[in-house]
């Protein structure tokens, strides 16, 4: 890790300074729209990397990202596989696609998020966020293991990076009501919920694939307009992070531009100089497990959140 890096950092900085980890290298995004996040570290990826598999859930959205991409990088090797995280089925399918393709899967990026809702909203019975952050994406990784673990290697550690929020501190995950009967449901916390067991679910991954030599690394990209914050804006001046005319306010964290959003996903991806640190959380390109919730890395908390996931995919992992 460049001591140097930081908040202003670029995502094009880390993935130049770190091209020869990056190179030979196949990596999956879930979440690549064009101007999203998870679109930028794949563009920055593509410059170096063997193969991008690019997973969204519209086949139009991931063509747009591709032609995008190759109009920059005319060899890049890219791949796209529509994931949809509301729906079990569209993510047993997806991992059946990638399942059938020969390349292993040396980083698995989680990033793609679904869009916090102003009212309750139940997918198969469990509230939206929590099964599109979280439960979608512990049925895809666990179901594309085998890729990944095919990456492992006597001088290689394949890695799951799993984007998380720096809002995660606003709640633990609510284990006695995931899914808000007691009528408190409210976006910010519903999102907060799903961004911790994104966190506990690295901690776990982290625990249960060290024999694989698979890490895990989770992190806050910082504060970034992009098609998903943008929905909240209004909301953001509401509660006072922002003032009527969209100005951070005082004490909130300030805005990035979108390459420094995506710097800190390349960090986690490839940075060697972690590798030791596997489960760390990482924000502005830096490792920082002192900014984290003690409820986001509670190792019984990570246990009993796995056995609830089972429970709602309907399916047990080693
Ligand atoms: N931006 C920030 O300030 C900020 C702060 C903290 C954490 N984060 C996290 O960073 C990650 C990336 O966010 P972003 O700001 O880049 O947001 P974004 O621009 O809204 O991108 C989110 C991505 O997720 C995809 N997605 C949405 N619903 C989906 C579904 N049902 N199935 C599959 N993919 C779906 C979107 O696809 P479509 O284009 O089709 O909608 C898009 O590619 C998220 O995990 C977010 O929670 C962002």
């Amino acid at each position: 890790m460049a001591a140097s890096w930081n908040a202003k950092t670029t995502a094009d900085e880390v993935a130049k300074y770190l091209s020869s980890e990056i190179k030979n290298k196949n990596v999956l995004i879930t979440g690549a729209s064009l101007g999203s996040l998870g679109g930028e570290a794949a563009r920055v990826v593509a410059k170096y990397g063997n193969l991008v598999i690019l997973a969204g859930r519209n086949q139009e959205k991931l063509d747009q990202t591709v032609a995008s991409i190759k109009a920059e990088s005319p060899d890049a090797n890219l791949r796209t596989v529509v994931l949809d995280l509301t729906s079990f089925a569209s993510v047993k399918a997806a991992a059946a696609t990638v399942n059938t393709w020969t390349e292993p899967i040396h980083v698995l990026i989680n990033n793609a998020a679904v869009t916090p809702l102003k009212d309750l909203t139940l997918t198969d019975d469990v509230e939206s966020q929590f099964y599109g952050n979280f439960l979608a994406h512990f049925l895809f990784t666990n179901l594309i293991l085998g890729r990944i673990k095919a990456a492992a290697s006597a001088d290689f550690s394949p890695r799951v990076v799993i984007v998380s929020s720096a809002a995660h501190a606003i709640s633990p995950v609510r284990f006695e009501d995931y899914n808000f009967k007691d009528g408190s449901y409210n976006k910010f916390v519903a999102y907060a919920q799903s961004k911790t067991a994104d966190i506990l679910f690295s901690v776990e991954l982290t625990k249960r694939y060290a024999k694989d030599g698979i890490l895990s690394f989770s992190l806050h990209p910082g504060s970034i307009w992009t098609a998903g914050s943008l929905t909240l804006k209004e909301d953001l001046i509401q509660i006072g992070v922002l003032d009527k005319d969209g100005n951070v306010q005082a004490g909130a964290e300030e805005f990035k531009s979108l390459p420094a959003g995506a710097a800190t996903h390349i960090v986690a991806a490839f940075d060697p100089s972690i590798t030791g640190q596997s489960g760390a959380y990482l924000a502005d390109c830096k490792v920082r497990n002192e900014i984290v919730a003690p409820h986001a890395v509670d190792p019984e908390s990570a246990v009993k959140l796995w056995a609830l996931a089972e429970k709602l995919v309907g399916q047990t992992f080693a």
